[in-house]
């Protein structure tokens, strides 16, 4: 027994923010972020909540599988800018989609999150605890960006996707997590509620702080790594491969993570272009595009990547 992806959605915010339009807020250029991560834009939530673009994203993955949402068990949300402390946003969702029997909590792995909550998802459903479940990726990051920081604030973007998973005899095939604590001041955000009645201190903005040459040096070494591994642990050769999903953070580390399996640039489809990176949305996101324009076919293998804070990083080979 192992679980099948029945159905996927994704939303984004419908405010595009260019490059030239941050080259009016700080000194940067098109030319800069375009040649550096191959970003040209991303949306920017506006008027939407985490809550709202997850909540929108789960009803299209809902519709694309054709579930009710009574029919599901489990709800997992991966995000690490959800709406609110707690409740979770898996059980804001459960509430906005009247998922009245399932039971919902979060996942916190960064930008490895929808990858993180798809493997715990598998895990649940392969035990047989579970049938049917919603795993939503979703991040607003803008909130948690200083806007007059250059070396960060022109890398992210808002956004949600989801997938719908189901027991199955065929589907996810193999499954790694990896992480490494040791290094978790290299992308790390702190939280704003350290205040308290004895230590008086008062809640600190919580900005995104990146070391950005140590997260390359780490994505480009530990995503081949991961993927040879789970290639190598289900007896599947790379050229059976015909999509590598990966986090879409800079496609030049999706450049070089193509170089070192020795495949073709095809391979690798690629939307941060649009979207920058939205950290625990990405790679949900840029499987609903492959999904809907029809370019997953039944069988079809297909390996998903994550890498992110924490440091946290993983791989899923599944069947389409
Ligand atoms: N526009 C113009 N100049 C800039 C900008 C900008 N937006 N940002 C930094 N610079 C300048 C720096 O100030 C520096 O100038 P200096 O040489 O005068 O000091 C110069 O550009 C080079 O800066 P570096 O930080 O060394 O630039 P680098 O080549 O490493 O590129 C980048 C930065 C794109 C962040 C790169 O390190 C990278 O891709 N890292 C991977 C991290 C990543 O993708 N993170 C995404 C989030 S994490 C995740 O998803 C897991």
């Amino acid at each position: 027994m192992t679980s099948r992806i029945i159905g996927t959605g994704s939303y984004m915010p419908a405010q595009i923010v260019t490059n030239d339009d941050l080259a009016k807020v700080v000194d940067t250029s098109d030319e800069w972020i375009a040649g550096r991560t191959g970003i040209r834009q991303r949306r920017i939530a506006v008027g939407e909540s985490a809550c709202g673009m997850a909540t929108e994203a789960a009803r299209r993955a809902l519709e694309s599988a054709g579930i009710d949402p009574e029919e599901l068990d489990l709800i997992l949300v991966g995000t690490t800018s959800a709406d609110h402390c707690f409740p979770s946003a898996a059980c804001e969702v459960q509430g906005e989609i009247g998922a009245v029997n399932a039971s919902a909590f979060d996942v916190s792995a960064a930008c490895s999150g929808f990858l993180f909550a798809m493997n715990t998802m598998q895990a649940f459903i392969q035990s047989g605890m579970y049938r049917t479940g919603l795993v939503i990726g979703v991040d607003c990051l803008s909130k948690l960006i200083d806007w007059k920081d250059r070396g960060t604030c022109v890398l992210f973007g808002d956004g949600a996707g989801a997938a719908v998973l189901q027991a199955s005899d065929t589907g996810i095939c193999h499954t790694m997590m990896r992480s490494d604590g040791t290094k978790w001041r290299v992308l790390s955000c702190v939280s704003r509620t350290n205040g308290n009645l004895l230590n008086r201190k008062t809640p600190e903005l919580g900005y995104l702080y990146m070391d950005g040459q140590e997260v390359f040096k780490f994505a480009v070494k530990r995503v081949p790594e991961c993927i040879d591994q789970v290639l190598k642990e289900s007896g599947t050769a790379v050229e059976e491969v015909k999509y590598f999903v990966l986090h879409q953070a800079n496609y030049r580390i999706i450049e070089s993570v193509a170089k070192r399996l020795k495949q073709p640039m095809d391979k690798f489809p690629m939307n941060m272009e649009r979207y920058g990176n939205t950290s625990a949305a990405t790679i949900p996101v840029l499987l609903d595009e492959l999904n809907r324009s029809g370019k997953l076919n039944f069988g079809d293998k297909i390996v998903l990547s994550g890498f992110g804070a924490g440091l946290t990083w993983g791989a899923t080979l599944l069947e389409w």
